[in-house]
């Protein structure tokens, strides 16, 4: 088969590298792409937002199935368009793909159908919106209702921090994403990231992860789209998973077939696992980034007949196999980020490091001139390793970064730690 893979993180590095291992595979390409994926598809310079122009490729060289990454292209309906001109393509429609693109729209669903989540209203008034804040009093969580890049939800441990953030918003802080606000509850717990692949009708649970969003260690610092990530989460035990299926899951599944728009593609439900049992804090429609490239570094099957079972509707009696090995992914960033960094800096050893066995090195921001990879990007790398224990495969990884000459480059270096001290302590 000819496949199409849209995006150009290290999400999309590690679907390049299990859809390339794919034996349905022929020929693999991936637009934008970046230096690490080069060296599975051949890359291609479309604008995911051109709809026309993918659509154009996907007819000039055959495409059979397109495999889409990131939520822009989703909530922009490009799996409508695709499939409008005729082209299979993995993830939701542009309908279903709400319940990331909007927040209320989300929440809605969860109070229509009982589905445990933090209790919440929906504002477009500012002063309508702290008027609720100074009733609820703090800590209060005020988010955006839109796609905001992952900074779109601000946890106020105190009213004043709330109050700003709404005059933030209001003002137009965020862009149109902030037009609409939710503000909620403030729940307790530990957080899992749950993923489910969903055919419209049926959902298969895949692998969990831990994700590691603030951008020092110890959880200190800004937030980030994700520092590191390791699978699967202990808190993810057989009960709370089952739990997570039959109260959240399955009748969300059930709510968007009701609705006339029925959710195909990764169902990524960010949870609190609370003492009350697993919670939605929200919802994802894609894989997570770097939650991905942990689950792929798990994954035993073949993605690809998994990704065409979703959209064929045919997951009622799919199987997916996984490796009980934990995996580990410590991302590398451009010192600065989340906020100013520079680009263009020189990376060494990559293949020194990527030799070492059992780990896995997929680029994010990277390109490639003159035979060498500099950093192009503030999440640079994903350094990935599989061990017999999360101990494992932490020190793996570390090995491999401590391997990798970036002096411009940072990371955390408590990835994974608190399932590492489980381990120790049983
Ligand atoms: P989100 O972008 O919705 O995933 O939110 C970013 C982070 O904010 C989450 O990973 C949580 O750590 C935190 N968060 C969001 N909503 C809540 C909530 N209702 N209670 C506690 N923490 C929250
Ligand atoms: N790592 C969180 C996300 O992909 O949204």
């Amino acid at each position: 088969m000819n496949i199409l893979l849209l995006g150009s993180g290290g999400r999309e590095h590690a679907l390049a590298w299990a859809i390339a291992a794919s034996p349905l595979t022929d020929k693999l390409w991936c637009a934008p792409g970046n230096a690490g994926i080069a060296q599975e598809a051949e890359i291609v310079p479309l604008d995911l937002g051109d709809h026309a122009a993918v659509i154009a490729f996907c007819r000039a060289n055959k495409v059979d199935f397109v495999v889409v990454g990131p939520e822009g292209p989703l909530v922009e309906g490009i799996v409508d368009d695709l499939e409008a001109a005729g082209f299979k393509a993995f993830g939701p429609s542009k309908l279903a793909a709400r319940l990331e693109g909007s927040k209320g729209f989300t929440k809605d669903l969860c109070r229509a159908n009982n589905i445990p989540t933090a209790a919440y209203e929906r504002f477009t008034d500012a002063n309508a919106a702290k008027d609720y804040v100074r009733k609820m009093g703090a800590p209060i969580v005020v988010k955006a209702d839109g796609l905001a890049a992952g900074k779109g939800v601000v946890v106020a441990e105190n009213e004043k921090d709330a109050l700003d953030a709404i005059d933030m918003m209001a003002a137009g802080g965020l862009g149109e994403a902030g037009s609409s606000l939710v503000i909620e509850e403030f729940m307790r717990g530990e957080e899992a990231s749950f993923f489910a692949l969903c055919d419209g009708t049926n959902a298969i649970a895949l692998a969990s992860a831990q994700d590691h969003k603030r951008a020092f260690d110890n959880d200190q610092g800004p937030n980030t789209g994700g520092m590191g990530a390791y699978s699967p989460a202990p808190v993810m035990t057989k009960e709370i998973t089952q739990r997570t299926m039959d109260e959240i899951i399955t009748p969300t599944m059930r709510a968007m077939s009701a609705m006339g728009c029925p959710f195909k593609g990764i169902l990524f439900a960010g949870l609190m696992i609370t003492k009350d049992g697993p919670k939605l804090i929200e919802y994802n429609t894609r894989f997570g980034d770097p939650e991905c490239q942990v689950m792929m570094m798990r994954l035993k099957s073949d993605i690809l007949l998994a990704l065409i079972a979703s959209r064929d509707g045919m997951l009622k009696t799919f199987d997916l196999r996984w490796h009980s090995d934990p995996a580990l992914t410590v991302v590398m960033a451009a010192k600065g980020y989340p906020g100013h960094y520079a680009k263009g800096t020189l990376i060494e050893n990559l293949d020194k490091a990527g030799a070492i066995d059992g780990v896995q090195i997929f680029h994010a921001g990277t390109k490639a001139e003159g035979g060498k990879i500099l950093a192009n990007g503030g999440r640079v790398l994903n350094v990935c390793a599989r061990g017999k224990t999360v101990g494992e495969a932490q020190t793996l990884a570390y090995k491999a970064v401590d391997t990798i000459h970036w002096p411009e480059g940072f990371c955390r270096r408590d990835i994974g730690q608190l399932a590492v001290d489980r381990e120790k302590n049983g």
